[in-house]
């Protein structure tokens, strides 16, 4: 296990990289403690668990809501939860989300870390402190930013992954390669997704790399004010059309990186389009959809239809 510690301005993350969940108990107090993990996380992997206090939610982006954020806070109350406990989000990017976002309200915050499960949570959504909830079709729109204190990486996790949730994954591989890694993205032309799921060392490499090459843009702007809107590429339209449609996460960013790269093509004279939709396509990504696209540009621009002179009155009712 190589420990490697980031400072952002509103805090530091540890990072565990080829470490093992066992480890976890030297990294936070088991008395206080409360893991949180999804059921498909918790089928596959029970024996893990035995010994600490855990809370299992159902899988699915359809869970995370505010109502699963209303039962966390309910059971951390039972549980007697208090300031000086350490919530660990165990799972996937909707796992880390919710863990992420419950330990930043619940008693004004709690100290929290994650052990990402699949190889999107390892790669992205675990890593640079946004965490929050969808609202209807709107993705992320009630959140957070507010970085984990520690994250553990531990690969033997990835044996029990789905082939989509690999594809889904190497949508933001690729995105980051795109976006500050040439030599990487010349890597993921000449190998392949097979190549990466039979080689331990290979994979745990990559993660490395891309765990690393996002923490480093969110460090330098860790607000989103220039920097790290880079990683949104494939985002703007992706998030769109991504609960709408009912796809993954990977599925919708591999759609969106293939209709921007057309734009830019279009609009900036872009010349690397097909190297790009190759890529993403040899990793079992979709690149093209049929869409409604007066729906997707509602969604994207959150359908602010009041003019700023009508006056707005809403009377919040008891149920
Ligand atoms: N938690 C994902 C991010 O901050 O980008």
């Amino acid at each position: 296990m190589t420990k490697k510690t980031i400072r952002f301005n509103s805090g530091a993350t540890d990072f565990y990289f080829a470490g093992g969940f066992s480890q976890l108990q030297t990294i936070t107090d088991r008395a206080h403690t409360v893991l949180i993990t999804d059921e498909n996380v918790f089928e596959a992997h029970s024996n893990r668990f035995k010994g600490w206090k855990l809370i299992v939610l159902p899988a699915g982006e359809e869970h995370k809501t505010q109502p699963t954020v209303d039962t966390v806070i309910n059971l951390l109350i039972e549980m007697e939860a208090d300031r000086k406990t350490t919530l660990v989000g165990i799972g996937g990017g909707v796992v880390t989300d919710i863990t992420g976002y419950v330990a930043s309200i619940y008693m004004r915050g709690l100290r929290f870390g994650f052990i990402p499960t699949s190889l999107l949570a390892l790669v992205d959504a675990s890593i640079g402190g946004k965490n929050g909830i969808d609202v209807g079709v709107y993705k992320n729109m009630v959140g957070v930013i507010r970085q984990p204190h520690f994250i553990l990486h531990d690969m033997g996790f990835l044996k029990s992954l789905p082939q989509k949730e690999w594809q889904n994954g190497f949508a933001e591989i690729v995105k980051h390669a795109c976006i500050r890694d040439n030599a990487m993205f010349m890597q993921l032309e000449s190998a392949s997704l097979k190549q990466f799921q039979s080689k331990k060392t290979l994979i745990t490499a990559l993660v490395q790399r891309n765990a690393l090459l996002k923490a480093k843009v969110v460090q330098r702007d860790e607000t989103e004010q220039g920097e790290r809107r880079l990683l949104n590429f494939g985002h703007t339209l992706g998030h769109a059309l991504e609960n709408q449609y009912t796809l993954m996460h990977g599925e919708a960013v591999s759609i969106g990186i293939g209709i921007a790269c057309k734009l830019s093509e279009k609009l900036a004279g872009f010349k690397q389009t097909d190297r790009v939709l190759a890529t993403l396509e040899k990793y079992g990504l979709p690149v093209h959809m049929d869409f409604d696209r007066e729906n997707a540009i509602n969604i994207l621009r959150m359908d602010k239809k009041a003019g700023a002179n009508t006056t707005s009155l809403y009377f919040v009712r008891k149920k």
